[in-house]
């Protein structure tokens, strides 16, 4: 088992992670999917905890999509529920932590309930500084992307921006992760190596890391792993090796 003094000094600064498999592995036991979700908010956890321990400035963690949705009632309402709990449960681990939850995403087609804790722990750790917690909650990059297409628009109808002045940086400053920096490291679990509209923009020059665990599995030397493999890659943002020595 790999420990944290085996990592050197770059550490990624932004960590996102797909947390698939809950289904998959409760059916493996012979348990209801739920079962799996459940059990994959212990996972959310062991990140958390793992991803402040080691100096990861924001993580990011693709909760529930767009495409999510189209579940079958029942697993929505679970989910739901889960996200409710996991926030009343968890707020004390962000307090300890120093860690300031973040939510990115259509916040506004979650239920009431889900949606007023939410915001209700985002201002109650929003002073925090040693890490970020972006939920991605009802979130599809496309989503974001038509939302920000559309703002922008919006400006350039009422002569406010210039249709010449649009460049990255104005793009950023409209999605929902406006605030945070490019993702570095995507590692997503299962298996599965696929994207699933998450952080389309973002992840524009990210590492991927694609590990068989399933997420309820997911344990901190697990990320550990992914960040070793991480700091074995180079990366050349199109420049040749010998333009990085
Ligand atoms: C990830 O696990 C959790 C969510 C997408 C909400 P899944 O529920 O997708 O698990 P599998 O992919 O069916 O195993
Ligand atoms: C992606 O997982 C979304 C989350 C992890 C929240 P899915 O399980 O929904 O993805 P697909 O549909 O199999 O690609
Ligand atoms: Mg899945």
């Amino acid at each position: 088992m790999i420990n944290k003094e085996q990592l050197n000094s770059n550490i990624p600064e932004h960590v996102a992670i797909i947390m698939d498999g809950n289904g998959r592995w409760a059916k493996k036991k012979g348990f209801f999917r739920a079962v799996g979700h459940e059990k994959g908010t212990k996972a959310v956890r062991e990140a958390v905890e793992g991803a402040a321990e080691i100096g990861i400035k924001h993580l990011t963690l693709y909760a529930f999509s767009t495409e999510n949705w189209n579940r079958p009632k029942l697993e929505v309402e679970t989910l739901m529920r889960l996200l409710v709990s996991s926030l009343k449960k968890e707020i004390k681990t962000l307090q300890k932590n120093n860690i300031r939850l973040n939510a990115i995403g259509n916040l506004q087609a979650l239920p009431e309930k889900a949606r007023k804790e939410l915001l209700e722990v985002i201002e109650k750790t929003k002073d925090n500084k040693h890490m970020t917690l972006s939920l991605a909650l009802s979130y599809g990059s496309r989503e974001e992307l038509i939302k920000t297409i559309q703002e922008i628009s919006i400006k350039v109808k009422n002569n406010v921006l210039s249709p010449h002045l649009i460049n990255e940086a104005v793009i950023n400053e409209h999605l929902y992760t406006k605030n945070l920096p490019d993702v570095d490291l995507l590692i997503r679990t299962s298996g599965e190596q696929r994207i699933s509209n998450f952080l389309l923009w973002q992840i524009a020059y990210a590492e991927l890391y694609f590990t068989e665990i399933l997420w309820p599995d997911f344990k901190k030397t697990d990320l550990l792993e992914a960040i070793l493999n991480y700091q074995q890659r180079e990366r050349r943002f199109g420049k040749t090796s010998e333009q990085l020595s």
